[in-house]
């Protein structure tokens, strides 16, 4: 086992205050053995090509032992690699040489749900209600005479309702089972306390192994509230409360606190500065600050960042209050515009006045929002791709989709398989060189040739080396730290901010602005600048009082 020593080389404390840190998604980033599906060699084999994008660490989705039903957040063992993804021994080399390169590792931990496949879930259907076995799962009567109303009326996040009725061998029907999704996923009960030593056995696992934090799948919804009552079904996937007021008993219930507590005090028994990072879909920022309290976590997924509208007032107005939100538990802002969950930003920026996707102006617009991203203080969050601009793929045929949100909506909610194509990173061959077989899980569109890393790479002017330019700018110029300050804005369509010597300039409106004089240490619209403006959807970052 890598001994975590290796990484008290890398970079100061606090590196988690403002890193750029780099979501892999294991299935769709390389895949080495030929099956068409991503694995950890995969992922070593380009770790140089992370490492050269500046960034200070890589977060990898579930890679652990799982049917995948939901592409790996179905687990049925949290201490052993999947064979699809290789082997424990495969993580280590993983490990050991990511260290190598500076790079800390965070990986995902999945504590709301196991696999209905995991042993506990197995000895709980074989076991009798009012078990021990049971007690570890969310198992209750039906309503109604015969028991055959679920126990109440929450819906799964992935469509349907989130309870399943057992039929017992002898096909008679009897206790439900909880899953907020889908029914391959039940729902662990946290008030029982094996499940409380369990996770933090896990935890121990691969910290001893040497990793560097977690990613906390669904942090906001471990405890739920007492009795479960009834949600006005509308509310129930909102991130705050009802609109009448009410809190959900779903999600963010006081309890889940502690939990965060005790783990803290795990992760600081060890050495090497390690985190834990909420994937909490909760508001307002005030609210899910709760999560980032000196004793609990020590950032959270800024989701309400991620689905601003493109608007400088709207981004603004995040921006402030996040800043505020976390500055007041004295927890750094996180900054995130895309991940394996969500359509890709490029996409959701595409659509221009007569309603038409226009992928180039998409792509204008998302380099814009992740300039102004990567200049902000904090932590920022990039998902595998965006550096190549890849847009959302929308035409996977129905037959060919992988998400069970498809399955379970009947085909109304497309789901996320847009966002997780395999990544291309050679032109004209099959597969675009993700797998050496030429195939991949998820059919890839036929126009990504351009968008090939091989072809990016030593394009001065291309998406990738947009983003190195920018990480490796961001880390000269000590941005991610500091405060921010916002410069009177020359129009209601523009961001206009400086932190320390670099000022920050973002055309979100459809005319060019005058620009300041000053050295330009990043621009957009490299290769098409107008020296007196900056133009429509495009950003600088600028040093001023400088001649060039
Ligand atoms: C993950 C999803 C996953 C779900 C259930 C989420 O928040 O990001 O990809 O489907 O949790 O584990």
């Amino acid at each position: 086992m890598p001994a975590h020593s290796d990484a008290s080389t890398l970079a100061t404390r606090e590196w988690w205050r403002s890193a750029v840190i780099y979501q892999i998604y294991p299935r769709s980033f390389s895949d080495a053995n030929g099956d068409g599906i991503g694995d950890l060699p995969g992922i070593l084999e380009h770790l140089d090509y992370v490492h050269a994008l500046g960034v200070d660490a890589i977060w990898l989705s579930p890679f652990f032992r799982s049917p995948q039903a939901d592409s790996g957040y179905d687990i049925s063992d949290f201490r052993d690699v999947d064979e699809l993804f290789g082997s424990l021994s495969d993580f280590d080399c993983l490990l050991t040489r990511a260290h190598e390169l500076e790079l800390r590792v965070v990986v995902d931990l999945v504590p709301n749900h196991t696999s209905s496949a995991h042993p506990w879930f197995r000895a709980a259907l074989s076991s009798a209600p009012g078990s021990v076995e049971r007690a570890r799962y969310q198992f209750r009567d039906g309503r109604g005479e015969a028991g055959s109303t679920p126990p109440n009326n929450w819906q799964s996040l992935f469509s349907g309702p989130a309870w399943t009725r057992l039929v017992g061998s002898d096909g008679v029907a009897e206790q439900w089972y909880l899953h907020l999704f889908d029914s391959s996923q039940p729902d662990l009960n946290w008030d029982n306390p094996d499940v409380r030593v369990e996770f933090e056995s896990i935890l121990r696992f691969w910290l001893d192994r040497g990793v560097d934090g977690f990613r906390v799948d669904v942090a906001r919804g471990l405890v739920k509230a007492p009795g479960l009552p009834d949600y006005p079904i509308e509310f129930q996937s909102t991130a705050g409360g009802g609109a009448d007021g009410s809190r959900s008993p779903l999600f963010d219930q006081p309890g889940v606190h502690e939990i965060y507590r005790r783990w803290r005090q795990i992760v600081e028994e060890y050495d090497g500065d390690r985190i834990l990072v909420a994937e909490a879909h909760v508001e307002p920022p005030a609210r899910l600050a709760r999560y980032v309290r000196p004793d609990e976590m020590h950032q959270a997924f800024n989701f309400e960042y991620l689905s601003a509208p493109y608007s400088a007032a709207a981004i603004r107005r995040v921006i402030d209050r996040s800043l505020t939100a976390y500055g007041d538990v004295g927890a750094p802002a996180t900054w995130v515009l895309n991940n394996h969950d969500d359509v890709r930003h490029l996409t959701r920026l595409a659509t221009g006045q007569d309603g038409r996707i226009d992928i180039a102006l998409g792509l204008r617009r998302a380099k814009t929002t992740t300039a102004v991203m990567l200049a902000l203080p904090g932590t920022a969050y990039i998902y595998q791709g965006e550096e190549l601009g890849l847009p959302e793929h929308l035409a996977i045929p129905a037959a060919a989709r992988r998400d069970p949100t498809f399955a379970r909506s009947a085909g109304e909610l497309l789901g996320r398989d847009g966002c997780r194509v395999p990544l291309p990173w050679l032109p004209n061959i099959p597969s675009y060189g993700f797998s050496p077989t030429g195939t991949s899980w998820l059919p890839q569109p036929p126009e990504w040739s351009e968008l090939s890393v091989q072809r990016q790479a030593d394009n001065p002017v291309s998406t990738l080396s947009f983003y190195r330019t920018a990480i490796a700018a961001r880390r000269d110029h000590g941005l991610g730290h500091g405060a921010l300050r916002w410069n009177s804005a020359t129009g209601p369509e523009v961001l206009d901010f400086s932190v320390g010597e670099v000022r920050v300039i973002a055309n979100l409106g459809t005319r060019p602005i005058a620009r300041p004089h000053g050295a330009v240490v990043l621009s957009t619209a490299l290769g098409e600048e107008d020296p007196g403006h900056v133009p429509p959807d495009s950003a600088l970052w600028i040093i001023e009082n400088s001649t060039s």
